[in-house]
């Protein structure tokens, strides 16, 4: 697994910055004033952080944008990164200037000379989150190790502000590499094993097996991944940090790989559905972060574990099956086959904990990319608070999210003529009538909201905090919305 930075807190020392290796950040405020930690830099490097301040190029940058000065007289250092922040900053620019830091910085040491930045913990998560690189699958991994040192005015102060954002950052970390993996590396077995791993946090972990699973009556996840040599699993991770109350409930979407099936994809790009257990990625990485920084309420966090192959054995287009909850499905198309997974997790979620609410994440729909590109997942839900609670807490840790419609209207084109439903709503409001289907297999009164993440799980370009590859996204968002909205 990927490691985090390691990042540590001292107090400030003015002597120190003239022989710290590697590199050193500081900060320059928009007027191109100098911190008492910058005006040392100045006076080590005679005067290039205030010529750096009086110059055009300093004015065009924008507030928490960096620029680096290589191989600086007067230090031991190999780089200076200067940031455009103020002492005062917002906790976007703060979070931004620390991932332009982390672009710029090499391996070894990083000395962030802070002062009395007011938000030193915000530029460090930034930093830890950018510096990723997964090397797994190198025969000569590099290890982006990178030691990162904070010099605060008060690290008595900054240190504990600094330690559930590296909490959360190990979350994202762990989902980025669950979705990175290879499909013959996390196999439906090893993917279980990482989910196990976290007892060792305190998360209380269970796995359902395919003959388990079978007396359950899962039969819609079931018939998904029976055309694989792998065996179908569900996971159910519980983390009860708080009281006696109902836990709040998350659903992934576990499909380790997906071919298709027997409606099988094309072979062009098809090797990017390595990524379409997102959902249970993003469900992962929450219950970690939520477990490292024992978070004061109760989560229940379960995933479908799933690979949709095809074979002799596989679910056939036009075999229905029935689902947990009773309901039967004419499969029309096996590559609609998340829908098939979730429909039981979900019903299974509300029949065992009667949760306070649930929210899924699945890659569901190749639709939601059309719609909302790369920017944003798409936010469908039966109720309007939690949809703008969640909203509200992406939008606070960058992450997009954007409501779309759900409407009964909608329900036609997913009736069928010779069962309860089908699985595919024809091409018109392809991620509608996703959401339309799960909606069937959520109890009356039950806050849900159901996150379509197939254009934000894994991006082909770098974005704000990840380098190309996986993002992370939502766990970030999550954690939040869980922490207001059930630890406030
Ligand atoms: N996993 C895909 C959706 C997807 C597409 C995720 C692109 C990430 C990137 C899903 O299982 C799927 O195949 N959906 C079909 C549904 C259709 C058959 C109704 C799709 O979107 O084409
Ligand atoms: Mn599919
Ligand atoms: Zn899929």
């Amino acid at each position: 697994m990927t490691p985090l930075a390691n990042v540590s807190t001292v107090a400030v020392d003015l002597n120190q910055l003239a022989d710290a290796t590697g590199t050193v950040a500081v900060f320059v405020d928009e007027n191109g004033h100098l911190d008492q930690l910058a005006r040392r830099v100045n006076r080590l490097t005679k005067g290039a952080l205030e010529r750096l301040a009086d110059s055009d190029a300093f004015n065009d940058m924008g507030v928490g944008d960096v620029t680096r000065m290589r191989f600086p007289t007067g230090m031991a250092a190999d780089a200076v990164v200067v940031a455009k922040l103020s002492r005062k900053c917002s906790i976007e620019d703060a979070r931004k200037a620390g991932a332009g830091i982390a672009k710029n910085t090499g391996k070894g040491a990083l000395l962030i000379a802070a002062g009395n930045l007011h938000r030193p913990e915000d530029v460090v998560e930034g930093v830890v989150l950018r510096n990723y690189s997964y090397q797994d699958q190198k025969s000569e991994p590099k290890p982006n190790t990178l030691d990162v040192t904070v010099m605060a005015s008060k690290p008595d102060v900054v240190e504990p502000a600094i330690a559930p954002k590296l909490a959360v950052a190990e979350g994202v970390f762990f989902t980025r590499d669950l979705v990175t993996m290879p499909a013959n590396v996390l196999t439906t077995t090893s993917f279980a094993e990482h989910l196990i791993a976290l007892q060792d946090l305190g998360v209380e972990v269970e796995v359902f097996d395919e003959d388990q699973l079978e007396e359950m009556g899962m039969r819609t996840l079931l018939s998904v991944g029976h055309g694989s040599a792998s065996p179908s699993k569900v996971v159910v991770m519980q983390w009860n940090g708080g009281a006696e109350e109902a836990p709040f409930a998350l659903v992934g979407k576990g499909v380790v790989f997906d071919t298709g099936g027997i409606s099988l994809k094309p072979a062009g790009g098809m090797e990017d559905m390595t990524m379409d257990m997102g959902g249970a990625g993003v469900v992962a990485g929450v219950m970690k972060a939520l477990a490292l920084r024992k978070a004061k309420t109760n989560v229940v966090g379960l995933v479908g574990l799933v690979e949709n192959m095809p074979s002799d054995r596989a679910t056939r287009p036009g075999d229905v099956v029935k689902s947990m909850k009773g309901d039967t499905v004419e499969i029309i198309n096996t590559d609609a086959e998340g829908r098939l997974v979730l429909a039981d997790v979900l019903w299974y979620a509300q029949e065992r904990f009667n949760p306070s609410g649930v929210i899924n994440l699945a890659t569901l729909t190749g639709a939601i990319i059309i719609g909302l590109g790369h920017e944003m997942a798409g936010v469908f839900s039966n109720d309007d608070t939690l949809s703008k609670d969640f909203i509200k807490a992406a939008t606070a840790e960058g992450e997009g999210a954007w409501r779309m419609p759900l409407a009964p209207a909608y329900d036609k084109q997913i009736n069928s003529a010779i069962a309860d439903m089908k699985n595919v709503g024809g091409r018109a409001a392809g991620s509608i009538t996703a959401g339309q289907f799960l909606q069937r297999f959520i109890k009356d009164g039950m806050p849900w909201a159901h996150l379509d993440i197939a254009g934000v799980a894994s991006v082909k370009a770098e974005t704000a905090f990840a380098p190309k590859g996986a993002t992370g996204w939502g766990v970030r968002a999550l954690n939040r919305y869980i922490a207001d909205t059930y630890e406030g």
